[in-house]
């Protein structure tokens, strides 16, 4: 981050920088140069903000167009050649494209893949998860837990686990969206990769062994071996069981009224989130429902599960419908609305929080002025 051109009015005061640069300053800026230093007044209310800047900027991808770009990916590259033929999502912003950023630290992309192929196994220090959303006999398999996926569900492959992805021979064509933390590993410069010394991982469970031993909501395996990792058990949170837990929910709750009705993708041993580094939800908007407009640290990318609304994020209106994807950088003001009087509308989201929380800076703030909705200029 440089200096900022134009000074702040608020930096006017005691405790933030505010030093009138002369001639020996500058000669004496210039020997701390030599010496790999710099006068810390100079960057100071640049690299300590008054509040959370964003290099990100709220963005959207149309599923009509981007689900044509992935059929087009595996039409022009091979799967065995390009590993993982992924559609990159961009954010539209410098700092998207220098750090292959979906939104803050938080890689996304979009992959199809025809019946009888498969993604070589491999692993790496990035957390993964998936939204599959489209398609037929799409599975996973990771450190030999072979998983089944469906339309809408929602799928963990934990940093360090061997994983490879396929669709089954009789299956038809899927196309899923990837979220990772690749962004935030290469940051912290503690990112590994490997491959696997086959194709494809041998099945060491029955297929879906976890989901069926731990996915039962409220209820938990006995008899078995007690499960050590961080990650959830879960694996796979199947979307007839999301649904059907919001729309109980919405039989008892109001829900939020920034978010509706909204579900965690929880680790059923903890509460917390299934991921270490990523989380993840399900939030389910009423008929008619209009958002109230809150913003907080942490970056969200949306996923449409069904419906059509719009978001306003940052003042400025975005349409969706199913499966287009949408982001809200951290600290931008943002609402939902669900466009439809009677049907309900569906977001999936996965976000930073885990790490927010686990660094103490999970930080909220609601709208206050316009009864708490954003003037949008459209
Ligand atoms: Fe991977
Ligand atoms: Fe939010």
């Amino acid at each position: 981050m440089t200096a900022k051109a134009i000074v702040d009015p608020r930096d006017n005061v005691l405790g933030r920088a505010r030093v009138t640069d002369t001639t020996e300053l500058e000669i004496f800026y210039g020997e701390l140069a030599k010496r790999n230093a710099g006068a810390f007044w100079k960057r100071a209310n640049a690299i300590e903000p008054w509040e959370p800047e964003t290099r990100y900027r709220p963005t959207l991808w149309r599923y009509a167009h981007m689900r044509d770009m992935c059929l087009r990916a595996i039409e022009l590259v091979k799967p065995d050649e390009a590993g993982r033929r992924v559609v990159t999502l961009l954010n539209d912003s410098d700092a998207g494209r220098e750090n292959t950023a979906v939104c803050g630290w938080l890689f996304s992309g979009m992959q199809a893949m025809r019946p009888g192929e498969i993604t070589p196994a491999h692993k790496h220090t990035a957390s993964a998860h998936r939204f599959i959303m489209e398609g037929k006999g799409a599975y996973t398999v990771v450190d030999g837990h072979p998983i089944t996926l469906g339309v809408n569900d929602y799928v963990l492959t934990p940093n360090g686990c061997w994983h490879d992805h396929g669709v089954d021979a009789e299956g038809e064509v899927s196309i899923w969206q990837d979220g990772l933390d690749i962004p935030l590993m290469n940051c912290l410069e503690t990112n590994f990769y490997a491959v696997y010394d086959a194709p494809a991982q041998a099945a060491a469970f029955p297929v879906n062994d976890l989901p069926q031993s731990y996915g039962g909501a409220g209820l938990r395996p006995e008899g078995i071996a007690a499960w050590d990792k961080a990650y959830s058990p879960v694996m796979v949170y199947r979307w007839d069981a999301v649904r059907d837990a919001l729309r109980n929910l919405a039989e008892v709750s109001e829900g939020s009224p920034f978010d509706g009705h909204m579900m965690r993708y929880a680790n059923p041993l903890t509460g917390g989130w299934a991921l270490q580094t990523m989380g993840a939800h399900m939030q389910r908007l009423p008929g008619g429902f209009r958002g109230k407009a809150h913003r907080h640290t942490g970056n969200v990318i949306y996923n449409v599960a069904g419906g059509q609304g719009y978001s306003i994020i940052g003042g400025q209106r975005f349409d969706w419908q199913t499966h287009d994807i949408f982001c809200v950088p951290a600290w931008t003001w943002h609402e939902h609305v669900n466009l439809d009087p009677v049907d309900e509308a569906f977001l999936f989201s996965f976000n930073d929080f885990p790490v927010m929380e686990a660094l103490g800076v999970r930080i909220e703030d609601v709208f206050k002025d316009n009864d708490g909705r954003q003037i949008c200029a459209l």
